[in-house]
């Protein structure tokens, strides 16, 4: 069923779960994702972002192809915008019937976010839509790892009062895109965040994170754990790997459908990780 993002995120928040957010890209990592959140019986947030939109040249038809998907889930599945850097995109996405959205303006300036990710809360809540925003700097967007980023308690409460975000994504040790998990996370800061901010926590770049220390970051307090390029990861190499020792095949379903079963394991395994059910 598709499900309101805060419901969801909220819930596992008051109890001390841990909610996977995944990002598709193809329509069969929304196929993957729902079908490992089902085994797993566990919640799911797909999140489609604003790089996923640029690849597909626009928001609709993969949007609308995942809103479908979660529809006919038989576990909550929430669709999300991640990433989006483009408040009309934003409002596509509001327009198309995504739960929620994370605003981006992590880039900008602490006022210029500020003022920048207000106003697109007011908008998306007006839809009844939950916003996500991000306050100091995850690196590796741009494939320059910067796990040395941190952002500060005290501002992060005052971001998060003077803008009236839903969630907030924070820096403790994390960086997108990495193929090794050994990030090294700040667990005492996601407990002071925890403790300050009164909204859960969204931890980016979670592919470089290890089973462990995941588990350790939803103890410590994180609550929305964002996984991507780890179960590209899966996906690819369950392709590989057939295309290998297939080499006649040109059926695109045959090769595919490895690679949505491995994305599918792989999944509920990282829910019971997340403590997610
Ligand atoms: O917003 C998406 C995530 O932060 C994913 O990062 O590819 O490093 O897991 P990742
Ligand atoms: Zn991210």
């Amino acid at each position: 069923t598709l499900t309101p993002t805060g419901e969801i995120v909220d819930a596992a928040a008051a109890a001390g779960r841990g909610v996977g957010a995944f990002n598709v890209i193809q329509l069969e990592h929304a196929e993957a994702l729902v079908a490992g959140a089902e085994a797993a019986g566990a919640p799911v947030v797909l999140q489609i972002s604003e790089n996923a939109v640029r690849y597909h040249g626009s928001l609709a038809p993969i949007g609308l192809a995942t809103l479908a998907v979660a529809r006919q889930s038989s576990t909550k599945v929430a669709v999300h915008l991640d990433h989006a850097e483009n408040a009309d995109l934003v409002a596509e996405a509001v327009q198309l019937g995504f739960t929620s959205v994370m605003f981006d303006a992590s880039k900008l300036e602490y006022e210029e976010n500020v003022r920048a990710t207000a106003e697109v809360v007011r908008r998306c809540h007006a839809a009844g839509v939950h916003v996500e925003a991000e306050l100091g700097e995850v690196g590796g967007k741009d494939g320059v790892h910067a796990p040395g980023a941190r952002t500060d308690p005290d501002q992060a409460r005052e971001f998060v009062e003077a803008t009236g975000v839903d969630s907030l994504a924070v820096a403790v040790g994390s960086s997108h895109a990495m193929l090794t998990r050994d990030a090294a996370l700040d667990f005492d800061l996601i407990g002071l965040l925890r403790d300050k901010v009164g909204v859960p926590l969204v931890l980016h770049g979670s592919s470089g994170v290890a089973d462990a220390d995941l588990t350790r970051a939803v103890e410590a307090g994180m609550t929305k754990i964002n996984i991507a390029t780890h179960l590209n990861n899966a996906f690819t190499t369950a392709v590989r790997t057939y295309l290998t020792e297939n080499p006649q095949v040109v059926d695109t379903r045959k090769y595919l459908a490895p690679g949505r079963e491995a994305v599918a394991a792989e999944v509920t395994r990282l829910l019971g990780v997340l403590r997610s059910n």
